[in-house]
Formats: C-alpha cells, structure tokens, sequence
C-alpha cells in the first residue's frame, strides 16, 4: 500500500491532477506514484474554484491510489486519513492544526492546505484514487485571503521537497495504523474537527444563522445543529462564515 516510491518532479504543468488522470489514461502509472509540480498554472480547488500559489514556494502534488479497497459508501474515510496524515505532518512543525469540513487544514483559524480528491468508481467500491494536496510552506503574502503557511506560522524557511518526504512518511504511518480500525480514525478526525460544539456563524440556502457543528456522517455529510435540530448538509449545502482573525 506505500506511497512516495516513485516521485515525477516537473517544472510546470496545468494541473498535477489533471496530468496524474493522463498518465493513468494512457497505463502508465502505478500505484502510490506522487506527482510533484513546482507550478501549476491551472491548479483547482473544490467546488470548482481555483488554486493558486506562488511558483516554488508552495507544496502541489497528487498520489496515485490504486485498487483501494474502500466501498464507495465508505468513500469519506479517504478524506479523513489525507487530513490525519496532514495533520501529523504540521504537528512534528509543533503546529496545532485542526481539520476544516470538508477538505481543508487550519492552523489558527487560517487555510494552510486545501485537498482534492477525485475518485474512479467501480460498481460499489473505488478502483482508484487521485489525491491533490496543495500545501502552503514558505509563501507569506496570501493577499486578504484567510490563509496562512509553515513559514508564517514558524518563522523557518522549510524545503518544499523535505516537507514532501514528511508527509509520505506521515501518509504511510497513517494509513496503516488506522485503516483497519475505522472506528479509532473517526474519533481521531472528529477529535480534531474545527469548531465542533462552538457556536458560529454557517449560511445554508435559507440564509446566514448561527449554529453548532456536531460533527460528520461516515457518508462525509455535515452535522449542524440549528434551532436546536440537527440538520445535515452536503458541502456545495452549506458554507462556512469564516471571522478573519489576525
Ligand atoms: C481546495 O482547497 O479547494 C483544494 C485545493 C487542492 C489543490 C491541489 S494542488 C495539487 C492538486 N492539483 C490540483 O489541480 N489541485 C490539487
């Protein structure tokens, strides 16, 4: 199941996505192959937005899963093991950071990464698997956005590469302590959840409310607690009404 054996470095590609979903197209991949892009001038986020970062100073990769074992109803454990291993990572930084619903890392209520998954299907379970993760390392002018960076938050200078080698490692220790015990890795993610049982401000297509975030179901969706019920919303139902704290 290891990751990270065999790295394609590039200089510059649209998406490392994209180009992981080409190699595969055409078999020419195996499994666990990183794709690591030092720009992307195309790079996309969730919900159909954009990812854009400073060529170089950023982390952009894909990993290539294949034959994942994982039924399709179970597909949101992927998630939570990207973000635990994430989360590994920024630790050994002495970071604190915690997992935004449903795709993002934040560290003092700010985006260091953003992940995007793409899954091929097969009948019930998932044949393979695309994970692009974009980590922000040494940028530090993130231009109004709410987001931040290892280096905004520790002060260092880290090589892109080095982090990439962490999170490999961090990636393959997670997946293996936790993916025969799904039970510990959902109490682990709802451990580590960004503002579960806080009070804070969501907008759903009724409007802008307060509410409490309960938690996530093992189908990936939102736990909310509104007007004193529990309502839960896919992610393109509900948004976040993020404070910009300084
Ligand atoms: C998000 O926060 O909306 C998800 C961002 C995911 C960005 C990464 S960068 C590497 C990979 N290639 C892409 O085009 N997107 C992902």
């Amino acid at each position: 199941m290891e990751i990270g054996r065999k790295i394609i470095h590039l200089h510059s590609v649209d998406s490392t996505n994209n180009y992981t979903a080409k190699l595969l197209h055409d078999g020419e991949i195996d499994h666990g192959t990183v794709i690591l892009a030092a720009e992307q001038f195309a790079g996309r986020g969730q919900r159909s937005s954009e990812w854009l970062v400073k060529p170089g100073e950023n982390l952009t990769f894909s990993v290539f899963l294949d034959s994942v074992n994982v039924a399709v109803d179970q597909q949101f454990i992927l998630t939570q093991i990207v973000s635990l291993s994430l989360v590994d990572l920024l630790t050994k930084f002495n970071l604190k950071p915690e997992i935004k619903w449903p795709n993002d890392i934040f560290v003092k209520g700010k985006k260091i990464a953003g992940v995007l998954i793409e899954n091929q299907l097969r009948s019930k379970s998932i044949q393979n698997s695309i994970i692009g993760i974009g980590l922000n390392v040494n940028e530090v002018d993130f231009k109004g956005f709410i987001a931040t960076s290892v280096k905004n938050e520790t002060g260092e200078f880290k090589s892109v590469k080095d982090v990439l080698y962490s999170f490999l490692y961090s990636f393959n220790k997670t997946w293996n302590m936790f993916i025969n015990n799904l039970d510990s890795l959902d109490e682990e993610y709802h451990n580590l959840l960004y503002l579960r049982d806080i009070n804070a401000k969501y907008q759903d297509n009724n409007g802008e409310f307060n509410g409490v975030l309960k938690g996530v179901q093992p189908s990936g969706r939102l736990l909310i607690e509104k007007e004193g019920r529990i309502k839960d919303y896919d992610f393109k139902e509900i948004k976040f009404i993020l404070k910009n704290v300084l």
